[in-house]
């Protein structure tokens, strides 16, 4: 499973890539303007850490989606562009598939858009599991009807689980197939925590403590002091 993290903001992206697990990231119109960083300079700061930028297109006529989306893709290789699940993005799709542009289908909530996803040939689909959630309904009951739709067929549309608010999302995300999760930091540092790790470490480091005159130090003073 892919990791990407869903953020307008070029730190938090830049601090998990340190970790080296991460694989892409996702914006949308609301990320990015929470930001208030030209959008242009935001993506390609993102571009020059990650393989995969999702940046999404504001218009919702298709002719003005293929001129942003054009625009978007041609910033850099590792753009992906956004399109809103709407019959105009299926226009846009069309042209920007043509012209070797990948797409984004987003605000996807059902099984029904996403198999129109795939059909237009969508590189990636995502279904916003979270928001499902939000009006009482089960959102990784879409992803698992958007996996069984999907696997008869083969689409080489990639599922990106989205939305998602939780651990736990990404692990049930993880046991259905999805291809990616995204993710905001916050969740992506929870999947690091269990309590059983810290109190297990505690007690690691205490004991090593009581016991290190005998044991010395796993660097000797001197190697750490020639190495400063
Ligand atoms: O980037 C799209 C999606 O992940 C939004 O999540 O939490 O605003 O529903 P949320």
């Amino acid at each position: 499973m892919k990791f990407f993290l869903d953020t307008g903001n070029v730190e938090e992206i830049r601090a998990a890539t340190e970790l080296g697990i991460l694989d892409g990231v996702t914006t949308n119109p609301t990320l990015m303007a929470k930001e208030g960083k030209p959008f242009r300079d935001a993506l390609l700061e993102m571009c020059a850490l990650v393989e995969i930028v999702n940046g999404e297109v504001v218009a919702t006529e298709a002719k003005r989606m293929i001129v942003e989306g054009r625009e978007i893709a041609a910033l850099h290789p590792n753009i992906v562009v956004k399109l809103p699940m709407l019959a105009e993005s299926f226009k846009a799709m069309k042209v920007l598939h043509a012209e070797g542009i990948r797409t984004n289908v987003t605000l996807v909530f059902s099984p029904a858009q996403a198999l129109l996803a795939a059909k237009a040939g969508a590189y990636f689909v995502s279904p916003f599991l979270g928001r499902v959630d939000d009006i009482a309904n089960d959102g990784m009951q879409v992803l698992r009807d958007i996996l069984e739709v999907y696997r008869p067929y083969n689409f080489q549309t990639q599922v990106l689980a989205a939305s998602l608010r939780h651990p736990m999302h990404v692990v049930e995300a993880a046991k259905l197939g999805a291809h990616i999760a995204t993710m905001p930091l916050k969740v992506f540092q929870q999947l690091f925590k269990h309590p059983l790790t810290d109190r297990g470490l505690q007690g690691f480091l205490a004991d090593w403590e009581k016991a290190r005159a005998v044991l010395g130090d796993i660097v000797p003073q001197e190697t750490a002091k020639a190495k400063k």
